[in-house]
Formats: structure tokens, C-alpha cells, sequence
């Protein structure tokens, strides 16, 4: 069964998982751990890749580790104008996203998940998720702070950052388009990936984190605006203020932050237009 397959997969190391790997994730061996802008990653591809549209060694090399901001506005592959031009999933297909991930392994956790730890206390046991999880740092925080938790990406790569034997990790190696459940959760988070699906898929994935959500639990995410420059790139999700909003009615926002103006980014000054939501359900 292909990776990308409907069944999650469990951890490596983590044999009483319930979502036991038809397949195990490959392991985490990208050519050049310390150096995103490297060529093509040993995985295979997931989808055929877009012959047109290139992920250039350069737009992985997005930034420093003192730019970790910076860092994580990776947006789709991109043109010559550096806007999005490309149909359906090449990063992965790339390796876009392995080399992206491959210099996300030590730099600081991102501001979204620091202030959620910060209103959620310690985990205690409790269980997180956190969706693109990518290389991991995240899920490794919320591992320390005593979290159990489900991490999901699509990129064979994931967890690299992570033990990822840790008793208390279930990785499920899965495109967002193919979750069908999440486990029942006091935290959910997502940085800087729920963007990178089309809009019908994203809403189906919300329906899913506020069905799993528990009571008192919090949804942190940062979403992209509509006024970003990549807005209108083919299959990722871009929201109007009101829109991002609206995506907690019914829950009590605890943070709210909405960037909007041009910012630095690898390939040069471009518009930024993010949301960072954090909201509690009652
Ligand atoms: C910008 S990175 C963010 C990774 C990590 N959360 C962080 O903050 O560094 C986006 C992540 O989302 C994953 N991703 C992109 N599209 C996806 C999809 N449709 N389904 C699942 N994962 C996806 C990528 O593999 C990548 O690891």
C-alpha cells in the first residue's frame, strides 16, 4: 500500500498503535540535513512531478535559523515572480518540502504554538495534534511539555527533528485530503500547513479538528489572508478576515493577530498576509 494511502500510519518504534503502517515511514535521511537548498531528496515522489514548474533550490533555502518567521513562509513553487504558478502537490513530488523540513530542525518553536502551550499549561498526558508537522519541532515541544501526541504530514520525511520512537508520538503519514478522523484532543495545532489545500478539503479538515476538539481544548493555526501575494495559487486555501474569524464561532478566541503588510522573504520583499488563531472551546 502506498504511503499516501487512506490508513494512517503509526510510529516506527510504537507496535501497539492502533494505526499500524501498511508502510513505514522512510526514514529520516535528507542528502543534506544542514543545507535546504539541496538537490532533489532520495524519496520517491508522491504525484508526478510538474515538468513546468520547478521548485528551485532557492525558494527551499528560505532563512537562517534567526529568521524563523521568515523560515516558515514557504509558499507553493514558485515562478520566475516568485508567486505560485504550479497545479497540484509538486513540493512533495519535489522534495520541496523535505528540504524545507531538513532546516526546520532546531531553530525556536513557532510564536503560535509557544503562546497555546502557554494557555494550555502542561500536558499532563493529555493529547495533542499537530497537523504538518513537518520536521517536527513542534510535536517535539509539545512531547516535552508532556503532551501525548498524533502528528500527520504527507512528506515521507516528517519527524525528522523528533524521536520519533518517543511512547507518547503516533506519526500518521497522510495527506490532509485523506484524514477521515482525529483522535479526541485538548490541542490542536497546525503551523504554517493548513494553506497548502484546496479550500473544499480544508474546510472538510475543519469540520474534523472542531469535531475532536474536547471540551476546553484549544485550536491554534495560522492561516494565509487573501491579501497575500500567493494568493490565488491553485490548490491552497486563502481567507478573508471575516472568514478566518468566523472559523471560531462558537469557541471563545483567546488570541487573535492579523499580518498584513510586505515583509522579507528568500527570494526578496513580498506581501504577507497571516492570520495566527488560537481558540478555546467552552
Ligand atoms: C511550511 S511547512 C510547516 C511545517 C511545520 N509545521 C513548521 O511549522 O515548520 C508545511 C508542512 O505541511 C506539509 N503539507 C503540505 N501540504 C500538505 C497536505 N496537503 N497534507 C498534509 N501535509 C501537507 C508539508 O509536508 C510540510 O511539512
Amino acid at each position: 500500500m502506498s504511503p499516501l494511502s487512506g490508513t494512517p500510519s503509526a510510529t516506527p518504534g510504537q507496535p501497539n498503535a492502533s494505526t499500524a503502517p501498511a508502510q513505514p515511514i522512510a526514514p529520516a535521511t535528507p542528502a543534506e540535513p544542514n543545507s535546504p537548498a539541496t538537490p532533489a531528496q532520495p524519496n520517491a515522489p508522491a504525484t508526478p512531478a510538474e515538468p513546468n514548474s520547478p521548485a528551485t533550490p532557492a525558494e527551499c533555502s528560505v532563512a537562517g535559523p534567526d529568521t524563523p518567521t521568515d523560515a516558515a513562509r514557504l509558499g507553493p513553487p514558485s515562478g520566475p515572480d516568485g508567486i505560485g504558478t504550479t497545479a497540484t502537490h509538486p513540493a512533495h513530488a519535489q522534495g520541496h518540502w523535505a528540504r524545507y523540513n531538513a532546516g526546520h530542525g532546531d531553530r525556536d518553536i513557532r510564536e503560535t504554538l509557544r503562546r497555546a502551550l502557554d494557555l494550555a499549561g502542561p500536558g499532563r498526558d493529555r493529547t495533542a495534534v499537530d497537523l504538518g508537522c513537518g520536521a517536527g519541532r513542534e510535536t517535539r515541544a509539545l512531547l516535552e511539555a508532556g503532551w501525548r501526541v498524533h502528528a500527520y504530514d504527507s512528506e515521507p520525511t516528517m519527524l525528522s527533528a523528533t524521536d520519533r520512537t518517543h511512547p507518547a508520538l503516533t506519526a500518521h503519514l497522510l495527506a490532509f485530503e485523506q484524514i477521515t478522523e482525529l483522535p479526541p484532543a485538548d490541542l490542536i495545532y497546525a503551523g504554517y500547513a493548513l494553506p497548502y489545500q484546496p479550500r473544499h478539503s480544508f474546510d472538510r479538515l475543519w469540520t474534523l479538528i472542531r469535531a475532536a476538539l474536547r471540551p476546553a481544548g484549544l485550536i491554534a493555526v495560522d492561516l494565509f489572508g487573501v491579501h497575500d501575494a500567493w494568493a490565488g495559487s491553485p490548490n491552497m486555501t486563502f481567507l478573508t478576515a471575516a472568514e478566518a474569524a468566523a472559523l471560531a464561532t462558537g469557541l471563545t478566541t483567546e488570541h487573535w493577530h492579523e499580518e498584513d503588510e510586505v515583509g522579507p522573504a528568500f527570494s526578496g520583499p513580498k506581501h504577507w498576509h497571516v492570520f495566527e488563531l488560537i481558540a478555546r472551546r467552552r
